[in-house]
């Protein structure tokens, strides 16, 4: 019995007919994939594949066993009533399907097993190398892609490359067997197929191709509509919806995509039964084709009846490889697609890393002077520098605030201490170290960053806070809290520390996000401290909050500050007024307002809005 729907060779691979996808050639032709490479993947599996093979080219000859045991039924043992003979051909038929069912699961094992473990290791090698691409590499690179080439692209290889290859394989050994035990059976009939097979395919082919069509739009219908539920029901969307009062807008847009998928849902399940109906028309006709010509006495050759079954059956199962081995193209083409696209991730050179040799920054006995020398720094699509010539010192210990009107530089300056960004000109040194001479490990335990979009991963408390530390202690854990002001507020929580932070930390807002964040930076207890201050205003009393918080967390630490509140940037031991990149005036509270340059314009103005710089 042949499944219908087994029929579509490019079923797993997602494409059939012959056609491949254009995004993958076009991915191909700018970066091509070495064979060698995709060889050295699969190196340290190759006795296992080696198997597979044996087992797949065993199985496709055992089955080839069948036809031959029912022209023996036939002609043999039926006619004579051959009880014996005909209890071993049955016999047989049994041991022949049960013996390849075995094997195939075993191949099926295998050879999943093998594609597993392949992926895991490309998974894990694309995770961790993305990992160490600078904050510049997120930014430039367009949301949700990078998760869609880890999960898709690498997950998809499973599944497209080791069904690519174990159907190669599978199909090109029935295809020469079939066709040596159809020519041994007789010449006649295998001539006619010659002739017949080929229309049969080239029918068959085209209906998938018209259905594959159509089965696409329907896909991108689908997926239209899906980014419709996710953008109208997500937190974030409703949020936007009801606030830009697009709700209305959105439903109708929503009604008009789903409108359109009822439609094509209708062709696309009548270009199935079509497909079917084409198929079942072929399996039906070929085989009565072989009958009228075993009839004619001209193409019979005088063959037996058993002979006449046994090819018929032949000729059954050729029909599936052939149209498989036809579309192998396709899929050898997308499975180099999904290499290449993993590939060119590996490929990516980190731009910030660790230094071939590394200089010691003991976190333990560090002392914390940062120094920024003639520091210079453009954004790779930058039209201006961000950032030029800018000489700053921070003695150990001491608070620098950082003020300036927006996009004056002050989020990339400060990034440059945490390498974030490595400065284009210049240099930015720790005790007289360049930071890029001191390993990120080391940095990180060095340097502490609390930016203003605090990130809090999808987890309890608890676990946000250790992924801080991983081995602080309960005590360590809610002194930091504490001293974070945020203690009070956790533990007033049903669950307290094991409370889940939703996603994206939407259960908080976004005074209690930043003294969590505060919490984490305390546990890490870092020497060198950046605070990149939110500029939304906040309501007095968490606004108080926070500020505790922050005081806390710069005591006894060098602290870069950029801070919007005059309270704050008052309080620091020397201010830096930045103006597109530069540094323009710098000193104390006192000495800046008695110059009565920028810095005074600024905290005038302030002390009307009581909001420095913004
Ligand atoms: N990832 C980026 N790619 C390109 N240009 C950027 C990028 N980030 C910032 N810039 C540009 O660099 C300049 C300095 O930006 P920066 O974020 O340092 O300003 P800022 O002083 O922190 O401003 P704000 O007070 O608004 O936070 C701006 O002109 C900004 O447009
Ligand atoms: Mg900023």
């Amino acid at each position: 019995m042949v499944v219908i729907d087994d029929l579509d060779p490019g079923r797993r691979g997602g494409r059939s007919g012959g056609r491949p996808d254009p995004a993958d050639l076009a991915q191909l032709e700018r970066s091509p994939v070495r064979w060698s490479r995709v060889a050295a993947l699969f190196g340290p599996h190759r006795w296992q594949l080696a198997l597979v093979v044996a087992l797949i080219v065993a199985s496709s000859t055992i089955a080839l066993a069948t036809p031959f045991l029912v022209r023996l039924v036939i002609d043999e043992a039926l006619p004579r009533q051959d009880v014996p003979l005909l209890a071993w051909a049955v016999a047989g038929m049994v041991a022949v399907t049960a013996v390849t069912a075995v094997l195939g699961v075993l191949q099926t094992w295998l050879s999943t097993t093998v594609g597993q473990h392949v992926m895991h290791g490309l998974r894990t090698a694309v995770f961790t190398h993305l990992q160490r691409q600078s904050l510049g590499f997120f930014t430039r690179t367009r949301g949700g892609e990078v998760q869609s080439r880890l999960m898709n692209d690498v997950g998809g290889m499973q599944s497209v490359v080791t069904s690519t290859a174990t159907s190669a394989a599978s199909n090109t050994t029935t295809v020469i067997g079939t066709a040596v035990a159809m020519a041994a059976l007789s010449w006649r009939l295998s001539l006619l197929s010659l002739v017949v097979l080929p229309p049969a395919i080239a029918l068959t082919r085209k209906v998938a191709r018209m259905r594959q069509a159509i089965t696409a739009q329907r896909q991108r219908h689908l997926a239209d509509l899906h980014s419709q539920v996710e953008e109208g029901l997500s937190v974030s969307g409703v949020l936007l919806g009801k606030t830009l009062g697009a709700g209305p807008a959105q439903s109708q847009r929503f009604a008009g995509t789903s409108d359109e998928l009822v439609g094509l849902e209708v062709r696309s399940q009548l270009a199935g039964r079509w497909r079917m109906a084409t198929m079942s028309i072929v399996f039906a006709g070929i085989p009565a084709l072989i009958y009228l010509a075993a009839g004619l006495p001209a193409t019979s050759g005088g063959m037996t009846i058993g002979t006449l079954v046994a090819f018929t059956a032949l000729q059954g199962t050729l029909f599936r490889p052939l149209m498989g081995l036809l579309d192998i193209g396709v899929s050898l083409t997308s499975s180099m697609a999904l290499f290449s696209r993993v590939f060119e991730y590996l490929d990516l050179p980190v731009d910030i890393g660790d230094p071939a040799h590394p200089v010691r920054l003991d976190p333990a006995t560090v002392r914390g002077e940062v120094r920024f020398s003639a520091v210079g720094f453009r954004y790779p699509d930058g039209h201006r520098p961000a950032l030029d010539d800018v000489d700053l010192t921070v003695p150990a210990g001491a608070t620098l605030a950082l003020v300036g009107e927006t996009g004056s530089g002050k989020s990339t300056l400060a990034s440059l201490v945490a390498r974030l960004n490595d400065p284009t000109t210049g240099r930015v040194t720790i005790d007289g170290v360049d930071v890029r001479d001191v390993t990120l490990a080391d940095l990180a335990r060095v340097v502490g960053v609390v930016s203003l979009e605090t990130y809090l991963l999808h987890g309890t408390i608890r676990e946000n806070l250790r992924h801080a530390r991983p081995d602080a202690t309960v005590a360590e854990m809610v002194d930091a809290a504490r001293r974070a002001q945020v203690h009070d507020l956790i533990a007033a929580l049903p669950a307290g520390y094991d409370t889940v932070v939703g996603a994206r930390g939407h259960r908080f807002s976004g005074g209690e996000k930043q003294r969590l964040a505060i919490a984490r930076t305390l546990l890490r207890d870092p020497r060198v401290l950046v605070l990149d201050e939110a500029t939304s205003a906040l309501d007095n009393e968490t606004e108080r909050a926070v500020q505790a918080a922050l005081d806390e967390a710069s005591r006894g630490r060098t602290t870069i500050t950029i801070a919007h509140r005059l309270s704050t940037v008052r309080d620091a031991d020397r201010i830096a007024v930045l103006h597109a990149g530069t540094v323009v005036e710098q000193g104390t509270h006192e000495a800046l307002v008695e110059r009565d340059g920028r810095y005074a314009r600024l905290v005038g103005a302030a002390e009307r809005d009581a909001v420095l710089a913004v």
